[in-house]
């Protein structure tokens, strides 16, 4: 396979948009249409449904290392593999089967990491763990991961290709997280496992 075939595999398997098969599956509302209005696992908690919600992040989680893991098994570079990764990410974001729109790219970054090296995702998973327990708002706890990953990427993973990669998928997921932002600023952002996504 070349890595244009790789690219394109991984960006329409990022696409797959978990979030509203599990509500489905689930015989839940469309994600897209309560809360913040997102199709992530944090918005599909606000369901009530934590089984759903759980589906979600798995399955989103594991678009990212699955295209990594499969550039890997198919011999390609590190930094090609991080690519595949990249490719996935993008495909969640901007997903083909939601007419380019998509996700905030949280769960399917970390299993880019996590196909990266176990090392580096365990690092932003506990980033993601420390600030959301100490904040209870799945933004903030989703931006400072994204931020400490290139910089942990630095020190575990050392390719500056791979790093930069990480920081384009820091800076879109960021980008993705403007709306989350401004409610943080503003101190109107819901909770983890609040009914709104717009008000705590
Ligand atoms: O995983 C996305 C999370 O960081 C924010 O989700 O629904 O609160 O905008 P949401």
């Amino acid at each position: 396979m070349n890595l244009f075939l790789l690219l394109v595999a991984a960006y329409l398997l990022g696409s797959v948009p978990f979030a509203i098969i599990s509500s489905r599956v689930f015989g839940l509302a469309d994600p897209r249409k309560y809360g913040s209005g997102n199709p992530g696992a944090t918005n599909v908690l606000r369901s009530g449904n934590k089984a759903a919600a759980l589906l979600t992040l798995v399955g989103d989680c594991l678009k990212g290392a699955v295209a990594v893991w499969a550039a890997q098994a198919l011999g390609f570079s590190a930094a090609e593999a991080a690519l595949a990764g990249l490719a996935a990410f993008f495909g969640h974001v901007f997903s083909l089967f939601l007419r380019f729109n998509g996700g905030k790219g949280v769960a399917t970054a970390l299993g880019v990491l996590l196909g990266i090296s176990p090392w580096l995702a365990l690092v932003c998973l506990g980033v993601w763990l420390a600030t959301a327990l100490i904040t209870r708002y799945s933004s903030a706890a989703a931006l400072a991961a994204a931020v400490s990953a290139p910089l942990a990427g630095h020190f575990l993973v050392g390719s500056p290709a791979v790093v930069a990669m990480l920081l384009a998928m820091a800076a879109v997921l960021v980008w993705r997280h403007a709306a989350n932002i401004r409610r943080l600023l503003a101190g109107t952002e819901g909770r983890i496992g609040g009914k709104s996504g717009k008000a705590g």
